[in-house]
């Protein structure tokens, strides 16, 4: 077939070199961004007077039916279209004839591309804010019931020292609101209107480029050309801050694997988000989470792929650059399920609250209560944090928990242990008493759940006009 740019060509590409260059079967997902850019241009040329206005209609005409011959499956691509861009071209002129090649006027797909992913990723960004807003919702429906559920939480993953179920949920909260927040971030250095850099050097016409971004909702164009067509570093961006957010998530997962295992038993996860062995009956396995856990290699991977694409080019534009689709398209695809699939997760499991306060009642999880005791009986901590150990040796040797020796034997090692030492030993109570601030207690938990909830209501994005 004829190329859009055979031109200076006596031969003809060769197929495997067709093949091998082309990006549409993975950049055909950016139509419906390519066509609304290329109707704004067109709007603009005619506006500047560069075509004219009968010349402009026909042209958004025909891109309007390509749109919907897209979406109705009726669209053919192939690997001679080479990109997303020349297949829409191609159609273009087959559909209106001639008038179709004033298109591309002041325009190279150097910076048409630029446009499209911008367009693409500003969506994107809402749509996983959204997503993460409301796995943060499910993480505090489930804290609001359990503030009083209380677990070991641990350091080392080793019992450290009671907590409120709500507290350890909270910390995963906190986590995913700084998440929403780099992608709002992150979408300000997305939110640039490149188009109208042209190959690398600007343009010959009289563009608007300005109105270009008016009708596309940009809120600033981009000021250097060559920077432009050049620049990935809003897709690197997103990278990091969706691999960081990928971490938090495989974090998340881990935990929930660790707590439906039958050695600490915390929680089941629903049915329909386990599978099941094909050789051993009685098994149903977290897969879900395990998933998640393991494709946060590939959200990973994909950020290093593209910072090593970019390492060592010269500028401007360079045919390395179309390796960036393929890593933030599988980004994309990686968390955007796994955030509605835990969000669904969360609303469907099930706390064994009996079996995480159990596990607080064993492994001296209050040893730190008894040294703070003997600290307001004017015992400095270190001395304080000596005596208890002895007492948990003690304990360990009887085969004893704290909250069984009795009073004589808690004065032969201390002579400030006095009744009310007994009244410390009481798990409820001391998750009650770390009432500082950011502290497990009941109190500031409840705290904690009202703020974050009043944050998510604030719009960390300027709705688009
Ligand atoms: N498909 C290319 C990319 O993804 C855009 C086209 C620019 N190609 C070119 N030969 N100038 O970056």
């Amino acid at each position: 077939m004829a190329k859009l740019w055979g031109g200076r060509f006596s031969k003809e590409t060769a197929k495997l070199v067709e093949e091998f260059t082309a990006s549409i079967h993975f950049d055909k997902r950016l139509y419906k961004q390519d066509i609304a850019g290329s109707i704004a241009h067109v709007r603009m040329l005619a506006k500047q007077g560069i075509i004219k206005s009968e010349e402009a209609e026909r042209i958004i005409q025909g891109l309007k039916e390509i749109k919907e011959e897209i979406e109705k499956g009726e669209f053919v691509f192939t690997a001679a279209d080479e990109d997303i861009h020349m297949a829409i071209e191609r159609r273009l002129h087959e559909k209106i004839g001639k008038v179709a090649a004033k298109l591309h006027t002041a325009r190279s797909r150097n910076d048409q591309i630029v446009l499209d992913m911008r367009l693409y990723l500003k969506e994107e960004i809402r749509a996983i804010m959204q997503a993460i807003k409301e796995l943060m919702q499910s993480l505090l429906a489930v804290a609001e019931e359990h503030i009083e559920t209380i677990l070991p939480g641990y350091t080392h993953l080793q019992r450290a020292q009671p907590v409120s179920l709500a507290h350890h949920l909270l910390a995963y909260v906190q986590m995913l609101k700084r998440d929403r927040e780099r992608f709002a971030d992150c979408y300000k250095r997305v939110d640039v209107m490149p188009l109208g850099s042209a190959a690398l050097a600007g343009t010959t016409f009289p563009i608007d480029r300005h109105y270009v971004a008016k009708i596309l909702g940009f809120s600033k164009v981009s000021e250097n050309s060559m920077d432009t067509v050049s620049d990935r570093d809003f897709i690197l961006e997103f990278l990091s801050v969706s691999a960081i957010l990928a971490v938090h998530l495989s974090r998340m997962a881990e935990e929930l694997i660790l707590w439906s295992s039958q050695e600490f038993d915390f929680i089941e996860i629903d049915d329909a988000f386990c599978t099941g062995s094909s050789i051993m009956p009685q098994k149903k396995n977290p897969d879900v989470a395990e998933l998640i856990r393991g494709k946060t290699g590939r959200v990973l991977g994909n950020l290093i792929a593209l910072l090593i694409v970019l390492k060592g080019l010269p500028l401007s534009y360079n045919r390395d650059l179309q390796e960036d689709k393929e890593p933030l398209f599988d980004t994309i695809d990686t968390i955007k399920p796994s955030l509605t699939i835990l969000a669904q997760l969360w609303q469907n499991i099930k706390i064994k609250g009996q079996n995480m306060l159990r596990a607080t009642q064993k492994g001296y999880l209050l040893a730190t209560d008894l040294a703070d005791y003997l600290v307001t009986k004017g015992l400095p901590f270190r001395q304080a944090h000596r005596v208890v150990g002895e007492m948990v040796r003690y304990c360990q040797e009887k085969g004893k928990e704290l909250e069984q020796l009795s009073l004589n034997e808690m004065q032969s090692f201390s002579p400030l242990m006095e009744e009310d030492a007994k009244k410390i030993l009481d798990v409820k109570a001391a998750v009650a008493r770390r009432n500082s601030f950011g502290g497990t207690s009941f109190e500031e938990v409840k705290r904690q759940i009202a703020k974050i909830k009043a944050e998510l209501t604030e719009e960390l994005l300027k709705q688009p006009e």
